[in-house]
């Protein structure tokens, strides 16, 4: 199959190619499309048949439900038994943006969009292509992040084209890396209490200042529980990794961390291997050797946020063999990045504080 990429510069003067692509979805056909937080791959999510491509072309394990985007927030009543009211003030400060909502699903929602769960993931996107396809197709739209099953999520098109190229139809391109950078705030609002399943742009801080108080699921910084069926089945893969090992440290002071990455490096380039050191603006001074990366400021999280998925990419086009890369504090935005980082890690971290 040909995959047709558009490029969106002007959303009034290229309205066609967001109408052909509205016309795929309505045929029951894939879209790849820029979101504020990673590229999506759409189908019509109340279309179990279309959903199931989904499935195909990213080889995602079909255990695992996907999120369903809406233009307006009025659209997501018919997909759900009941918004409960604190959801509703949810709604009113947080979208659209980078917040997924999980509610009880209607029967609306076909079993393959939620891979047989009872509840519903939902979510408003924060960018006018995105608002723009679900207006125009005049559906639901079920999307994961578009990239094939386990690797980095896509913030550039060119990333959707490097993974699923020859696998799906359409791909719209934004032009723009998408702004967040990574994928938005899982939060379970289906039972007693808020639980953040997944961290993203929309911090626990944020959401308690709305909700007074959110709990964070246990398995956010570290592997889900065997014994339990994890409340949010995405986390229980090796996920957001790039081709390389990727070895976190930890230090109890920055200085620390960076003399005792430097020490592994000397070690790994003596074994002849290609390494990568994944740093940020404030400590990048401390290396000399290897291929060396700032993901972005400490400072101000959110750039990190942004830079993380465009690094670990660098890092596999230079072919490097392993990655050692720095903790960044886990407090607001710190908690998604190393949420995804210790995944990329296979939870593979070097604790050098004592
Ligand atoms: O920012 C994002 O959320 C992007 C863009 C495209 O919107 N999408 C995204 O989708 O990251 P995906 O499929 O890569 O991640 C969805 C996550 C998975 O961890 C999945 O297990 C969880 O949400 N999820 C979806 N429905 C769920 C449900 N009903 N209960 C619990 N977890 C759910
Ligand atoms: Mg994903």
């Amino acid at each position: 199959m040909e995959t047709k990429v558009y490029r969106i510069k002007d959303i009034e003067k290229d309205f066609w190619a967001i109408d052909e692509a509205a016309a795929l979805i309505r045929q029951g056909q894939v879209v790849a499309f820029p979101t504020e937080t990673v590229y999506g791959l759409g189908a019509n999510a109340r279309h179990g048949q279309a959903v199931d491509r989904i499935f195909k072309a990213k080889g995602r394990p079909n255990d695992n439900p996907l999120i369903v985007h809406v233009s307006k927030a009025e659209d997501i009543e018919p997909l759900v038994l009941e918004v409960p009211p604190e959801t509703h003030a949810l709604i009113e400060a947080f979208w659209p943006g980078p917040l997924t909502i999980i509610l009880k699903k209607s029967g609306v929602v076909p079993h393959e969009t939620t891979a047989g769960l009872t509840t519903v993931a939902l979510r408003m996107p924060n960018h006018p292509i995105a608002l723009a396809l679900i207006e125009r197709s005049g559906v639901p739209l079920a999307a994961p992040s578009a990239n094939t099953s386990g690797r980095l999520s896509p913030t550039m098109a060119q990333h959707v084209l490097e993974d699923l190229s020859g696998a799906i139809p359409m791909i719209l391109d934004g032009i723009y890396p998408c702004q967040v950078g990574l994928e938005s705030t899982v939060l379970d609002m289906s039972g007693e209490n808020p639980v953040i399943l997944r961290p993203g742009g929309i911090t626990p801080g944020m959401l308690r200042e709305v909700l007074g108080h959110v709990d964070l699921d246990e398995s956010i910084l570290k592997p889900a529980d065997p014994r339990h069926s994890p409340r949010s089945p995405g986390m229980k893969y090796k996920h957001y990794a790039p081709r390389a090992q990727v070895i976190i440290f930890k230090g109890s002071s920055l200085k620390r961390m960076a003399d005792k990455i430097n020490e592994a490096l000397d070690k790994y380039l003596g074994r002849g291997l290609k390494v990568g050191i994944l740093a940020t603006d404030e400590t990048i001074h401390h290396y000399g050797q290897g291929r060396i990366v700032s993901m972005g400021r400490r400072e101000e999280p959110a750039t990190i946020a942004t830079g993380l998925y465009t690094s670990l990419r660098e890092f596999d086009k230079a072919g490097v063999d392993i990655i050692l890369a720095e903790w960044v504090e886990e407090k607001e935005e710190g908690l998604a990045i190393m949420n995804r980082m210790i995944r990329a890690a296979g939870f593979q971290v070097v604790d050098t504080t004592q």
